[in-house]
């Protein structure tokens, strides 16, 4: 967060606007809805899946278009390559933001992409990978963007310990191998879960059912990332249901590192977001958020095959 809000603290002042994604992180939607409203930030946010949506917010005072993707929790993929070229109509009127997060470096190069500013990472996540620091990482091509953004960080105090500092630098070392086994037990979890007779959907980029298929292999490499979420059949008790009776899979709201890790936005990384909002956003009251492990894929599928089976209970057989 200290990554985010540094970069709304140095692009925008007060009556200055922002469009963003309706479905981001939910810290960065109370940010935004709190602080920014305080401090004088016009907010309008939009359904990020049809870049449309973001021309039709711009006005004269707009200063930042700001997206996700693949977006938190429910795994929908905002066109980079669009997004760019409405905000190049400006010149630098207005900067594109992207928190690429989920992505990764290793799966997405956001600032090799014509139009966009800045890029955001929560490091806390894939780079540091394994859940042992927190951190932030902004990335951008303008040196007067990252020298008026040093200032912020150093007047708000928003500087890494040298020992996390450490720690994210072995991380990253592992970044790419990481990602290739979360990629390949992504893909395969994602493929068995779409086929199983008590789960009604599946959100994952990988997928050719996935909504955003096209736009993700356009702007995504070496495959979609460690993230899935899924809806089981019978709501959010069957959904709780499920991931109460994990053994091997933890259930806690971290992500992006090597152990699995398993929750329900509704009420753990969303539980801020008011509850019409949030469902409008997509993120239902049964869906449930698997930030895939590097375990073997097939301890990870035993686990999901056996708490799966306390959901029976809650599906009503047509
Ligand atoms: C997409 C995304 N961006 C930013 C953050 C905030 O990261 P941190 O916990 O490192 O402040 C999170 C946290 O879950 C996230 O999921």
């Amino acid at each position: 967060m200290g990554a985010i809000s540094s970069t709304f603290l140095t692009l925008l002042s007060a009556g200055d606007h922002i469009v963003i994604a309706r479905s981001v992180y939910g810290g960065c939607y109370e940010l935004l809805t709190t602080y920014g409203q305080n401090l004088g930030f016009e907010v309008s946010f939009v359904d990020a899946t049809d870049i449309s949506n973001y021309a039709k917010e711009i006005k004269s005072n707009t200063k930042v278009l700001y997206a996700e993707t693949p977006c938190n929790p429910t795994m929908r993929v905002t066109d980079l390559y669009s997004l760019g070229q409405l905000s190049m109509k400006y010149g630098q009127q207005i900067k594109v933001v992207v928190d690429g997060t989920f992505a990764t470096p290793y799966h997405t190069r956001a600032l090799n992409i014509p139009g966009i500013d800045i890029i955001i990472h929560s490091a806390t996540k894939y780079l540091g990978g394994h859940s042992d620091l927190t951190a932030g990482c902004v990335s951008s091509n303008d040196k007067s963007f990252l020298s008026k953004l040093t200032k912020t960080m150093k007047l708000f105090g928003c500087i890494l310990s040298a020992y996390d500092g450490m720690l994210l630098m072995r991380g990253i070392k592992t970044l790419d191998v990481r990602m290739q086994r979360h990629n390949e037990n992504a893909q395969y979890i994602a493929e068995y879960l779409s086929t199983h007779p008590f789960i009604d959907v599946v959100h994952y980029p990988g997928l050719t059912t996935h909504p955003d298929h096209v736009i993700a292999k356009r702007q995504m490499n070496n495959g979609f990332g460690g993230m899935i979420s899924f809806e089981v059949k019978g709501g959010a008790e069957a959904g709780r249901a499920v991931v109460e009776h994990l053994k091997l899979i933890n259930l806690a709201v971290s992500l992006g590192s090597i152990e699995s890790l398993i929750c329900h936005p509704a009420s753990m990384t969303h539980g801020m977001v008011p509850s019409e909002v949030r469902i409008n956003a997509g993120i239902k009251d049964g869906l449930i958020r698997f930030s895939i492990g590097i375990e073997d894929k097939e301890d990870i599928k035993k686990d999901l095959d056996q708490a799966l089976e306390y959901a029976k209970p809650f599906i009503v057989s047509d």
